[in-house]
């Protein structure tokens, strides 16, 4: 049986929300919070004059938990904890559950980067194991995953990726919910700040079945929002309320609140078309770039509105040092900026490509056809 109580670092547990000035009183001449009631210190001309900024944010933001509930068709605002961005998310759980220097969390390279440094910032260990990578596979090694979780129980959080990065893929939901019926005590996190590139596939429904499930999911990534910095997490209630009870009391701006509710409301027609151009998009630049002699493929399902492009040489073998001059070239002489990703485990000669409007695809397939570029790969 999963107990909540016991996997909670107990600080945590006990804590009591902060309460906020607003929540007896929230209307009037108010005079409780030391805001500076003659406004904000904005020019008359700005657009932001009038936005009640001068006023700490709602620490609740029931608007737009209300408007993600309908989005996700999850039954409860109280499942819902929103965060500054899904990195805040991460290191939400990482705090919350795993004690430093004591505990772990276990990730499966190749996959985000941020998992390992929040662990490092709160001094939580790390437990490895790898993703099938065979052929780009990229999927979960669930009787690994589930032998280490078994002779560990310092692992309390087990941090999935879904689709990964820098994978690009959607793991199998199966292999996911095999984890969640193992007897696992402790979290399973999956992280889904690529779902809307790939419809119905969340586990956010999951988190009605399982009590240790946390579903976390981004405004920055279809939503185009990356600026504004929101994430959120669905789960339990009960972590839900743990982890509001941790937050600091104003995490959301007022500024970043109005952006997520226009995006959330009149806004999700756009995402929609974004969405469907951005695959669009996917599918031409992959298409263009298979025609490349030095490309060799693309591992992964690609899932997300990335492509991880494999980059070989003359023998058509994949090769750290052609992907590494070409990522070079193309930043310093074409000003064009993706992410070499060839040591990551399994994406040997990899470069992640981030799709582009058409207009930047296109001069990106310019580029690779460059003779310039052409020479490049030749050296190799
Ligand atoms: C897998 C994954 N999770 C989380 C994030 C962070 O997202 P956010 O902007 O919501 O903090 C990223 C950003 O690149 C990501 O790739």
């Amino acid at each position: 049986m999963f107990d909540l109580k016991s996997i909670v670092r107990p600080n945590i547990y006990a804590l009591k929300p902060y309460r906020c000035a607003r929540d007896d009183y929230s209307s009037g001449i108010l005079l409780d919070a030391n805001e500076n009631s003659h406004g904000s210190s904005l020019p008359q001309n700005s657009s932001f004059v009038n936005g009640n900024l001068e006023r700490y944010p709602d620490p609740y933001q029931l608007e737009i938990k209300e408007k993600l509930c309908k989005l996700r068709n999850i039954q409860s605002t109280n499942r819902f904890f929103l965060g500054v961005g899904s990195d805040e998310c991460i290191d939400m759980a990482i705090r919350v559950f795993v004690q430093p220097g004591k505990e772990k969390i276990l990730i499966t390279p190749p996959t985000y980067g941020m998992y390992s440094v929040s662990a490092n910032i709160n001094d939580a260990g790390i437990a490895k194991v790898p993703l099938i990578v065979e052929g780009g596979k990229f999927q979960l090694d669930v009787p690994s995953i589930l032998k280490e979780i078994q002779q560990d129980p310092t692992i309390k959080l087990v941090f999935l990726c879904s689709p990964g990065n820098p994978t690009g893929t959607l793991l199998a939901q199966t292999d996911i919910v095999q984890i969640l019926e193992s007897g696992f005590k402790g979290i399973v996190f999956v992280d889904e700040a690529y779902i809307d590139f790939c419809a119905d596939a969340s586990c956010s429904s999951l988190v009605e079945k399982y009590p240790n499930l946390i579903v976390s999911q981004t405004l920055s990534k279809a939503f185009g929002l990356a600026g504004i910095r929101l994430g959120y997490t669905i789960s339990s209630p009960e972590i839900a309320q743990i982890f509001n009870n941790t937050k600091a009391p104003y995490n959301i701006s007022t500024l970043t609140s109005n952006i997520a509710n226009q995006a959330l409301g009149d806004g999700l027609p756009v995402m929609a078309s974004y969405v469907a151009s951005i695959k669009e998009q996917r599918k031409l630049l992959m298409i263009q770039m298979s025609k490349l002699p030095f490309i060799g493929g693309f591992l992964g399902t690609h899932d997300a509105n990335f492509v991880l492009a494999q980059f070989v040489n003359k023998q058509g073998i994949p090769d750290n040092g052609v992907a590494m001059d070409i990522y070079k070239h193309l930043a310093e002489i074409s000003g064009v900026v993706v992410r070499f990703r060839g040591n990551e485990l399994g994406c040997l000669g990899c470069l992640r490509i981030t799709v582009g409007t058409p207009e930047e695809n296109a001069t990106l397939i310019s580029y690779l056809q460059s003779k310039d570029i052409q020479e490049i790969a030749n050296k190799y």
